[in-house]
């Protein structure tokens, strides 16, 4: 947790409306391995980080609620009858969408205001987006005793991301950064959304990630593209998501469906199984086999589900030129974002200034290079 936001946000709170706030702080995360498998009911690997987003939260005695990004100094008043979505791709449809979704749980709120600061880059697949939501349900249900559980709230931050972002996401980032243990990662069963610890502890590894900082356009549309088309196949397959078949199923349906959405479909299956092998690496200590499993996602995201891009391509490849890197692949949504990279901790650093310096000849950019600890969910801050 950043104390320094958390701060920041007090003070801006007190300056601006006279009164102390109730003060959160909601983490981003990173995923070790099982990527565009949630929606379709499979199994993730997530752990909440350090990163995330500090809020400050109190009631309005305004006839209005107002809301603050102090990152990018917009501020906006609204009114809680009146909500819709704003233009796409502006913050307040996180905060617009999360008020909305709690109002159609027939639960009632009153006026508030919020001013809120992260400093989770946006873009960077690290889930600044949950980490907004979950701060807003979690702040108003604190607020107005609203008595919602935690699985509630991840629930209502989804729906809004759904309705007023545009995109039909997974469960993955909401749970991650609402139920984050700190050193731990948790193996997320999307079907149940129950979740199974895992203490991280590579005595002489560590996860490092390296944020292309490019985010290519129309990743929401893709995104929603995907997820239809794994839908359709599983319609084909009459099953409700892909998490049920496995790859012989898909085989007797191969002519049915284009080859891409095969490819698809198949990389699903794959990444499924490929996310429970992780967990039993970690069991056993074997890291050399999580990386490959690392690498194999990769893959998949790159050749099958073509949700990659040059820049995270490259930076897996510089990734692969170097034996101290055990695997690496890009991490989230894809089209841009960050790396994440299973790397040996004395090594990091080396790698870290090679990689970005390759990168930066090859694109004219700078990447950027994050470290990382896991952390807890999101929580009121004393
Ligand atoms: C985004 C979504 C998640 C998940 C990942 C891909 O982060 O919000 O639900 O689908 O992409 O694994």
């Amino acid at each position: 947790m950043s104390t320094t936001l958390i701060k920041e946000v007090k003070e801006a709170f007190k300056k601006k409306f006279s009164t102390d706030p109730l003060l959160i702080f909601s983490p981003g995360r990173i995923n070790i391995i099982g990527e565009h498998t949630d929606y379709n009911g499979g199994f993730v690997f997530p752990a909440a980080v350090d990163k995330g987003i500090a809020s400050a939260i109190q009631k309005s005695n305004t006839g209005n609620c107002t809301a603050i990004a102090l990152n990018l100094d917009s501020v906006i008043e609204f009114e809680l009858d009146k909500l819709k979505p704003s233009k796409e791709g502006s913050w307040e449809n996180y905060v617009f969408g999360v008020v909305a979704e709690i109002q159609n749980r027939n639960k009632i709120i009153g006026n508030f205001n919020i001013i809120f600061k992260g400093n989770i880059p946006g873009g960077a697949g690290m889930s600044s987006s949950a980490a907004l939501e979950n701060s807003v349900v979690f702040g108003l249900n604190e607020l107005f005793d609203l008595g919602l559980t935690k699985k509630e709230m991840i629930l209502i931050s989804q729906k809004a991301e759904h309705n007023y972002v545009g995109v039909k996401c997974g469960i993955m980032d909401q749970y991650a950064s609402m139920f984050g243990i700190k050193n731990n990662a948790l193996l997320l069963d999307c079907r149940t959304i129950e979740a199974k610890p895992y203490k991280i502890d590579f005595k002489e590894h560590q996860f490092l990630l390296i944020n292309t900082n490019v985010k290519h356009s129309l990743s929401d549309s893709a995104y929603n593209d995907r997820r239809s088309a794994c839908e359709r196949v599983a319609e084909l397959l009459g099953i409700e998501t892909l998490r049920e078949a496995i790859e012989e199923d898909l085989k007797k349906i191969i002519d049915k469906v284009t080859p891409e959405n095969y490819q698809k479909a198949l990389y699903v299956i794959q990444e499924i199984e490929r996310t429970q092998k992780a967990a039993k690496a970690i069991e056993e200590n074997d890291l050399q086999k999580l990386g490959a499993l690392i690498y194999a996602s990769h893959n998949g995201l790159q050749h099958q589900y073509k949700v990659s891009c040059d820049e995270l391509d490259f930076l897996v490849n510089q990734a692969k030129k170097n034996k101290h890197v055990l695997g690496a692949r890009m991490m989230g949504g894809g089209f841009g974002g960050c790396t994440i990279n299973l790397i040996k901790k004395s090594e990091a650093k080396n790698f870290a200034q090679t990689a970005s310096k390759a990168y930066k000849n090859k694109f004219n950019k700078d990447c950027s290079v994050y470290y990382v600890t896991l952390s807890d969910g999101t929580h009121l801050v004393k």
